[in-house]
């Protein structure tokens, strides 16, 4: 069993999530940032992991089409978000990065949590046109004023024990 380990992360919290992932792999294994141009032979790996950050409700682009490009592996994600990973948004994206992971591949689980919202992206949400799109409603602000501490440690912890689950049915 070798594992490849993608993402993309625009301000890094993807990035954080996915390397402490990465290191409770076991097995042969490879980390990859998908803008880093490195050149990735599927056909070398068994498995999968992909960490995305989400963009209009589902996985950014890039890690979309690097999905897509996948075909009959095992295949995890890891995702990032402004919203908290159990709300009814939460909820959405995880459907469509399962279906994503799905269409020709063993989807194997996913895990979501919350990450920072980067300020420029806030400070146009202020302005138009995003403000008549994403209003900055008390409701929004307090989002992005909890998502301020994530990924943290707890996040860290939890996405490395639902890893252990996954992998190696350890039940922590
Ligand atoms: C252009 C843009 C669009 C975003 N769209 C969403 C969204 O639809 N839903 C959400 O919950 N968070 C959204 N976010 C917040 C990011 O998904 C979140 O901050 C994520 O942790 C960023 O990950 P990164 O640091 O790995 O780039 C958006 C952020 C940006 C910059």
């Amino acid at each position: 069993m070798k594992t490849l380990v993608v993402y993309s992360s625009l301000t890094g919290n993807t990035k954080k999530v996915v390397e402490k992932v990465f290191e409770i792999i076991r097995e042969e294994k490879k980390l990859v940032a998908l803008n880093s141009n490195e050149n990735i032979d599927l056909n070398e790996y068994d498995r999968v992991i992909v960490g995305f950050w989400v963009d209009k409700g589902t996985a950014d682009s890039r890690s979309k089409k690097f999905i897509k490009s996948v075909k009959g592996k095992e295949v995890a994600f890891i995702g990032t978000l402004g919203a908290e990973a159990g709300s009814s948004h939460g909820q959405s994206v995880n459907e469509r990065a399962i279906k994503l992971c799905s269409e020709n591949n063993k989807f194997i689980g996913g895990f979501l949590c919350q990450g920072k919202v980067d300020p420029k992206l806030v400070e146009k949400m202020g302005k138009f046109p995003l403000k008549l799109i994403h209003p900055l409603t008390p409701e929004r602000l307090k989002r992005i004023e909890d998502a301020k501490s994530h990924p943290n440690e707890d996040d860290f912890k939890a996405a490395q024990d639902y890893f252990k689950k996954i992998l190696y049915n350890e039940h922590i």
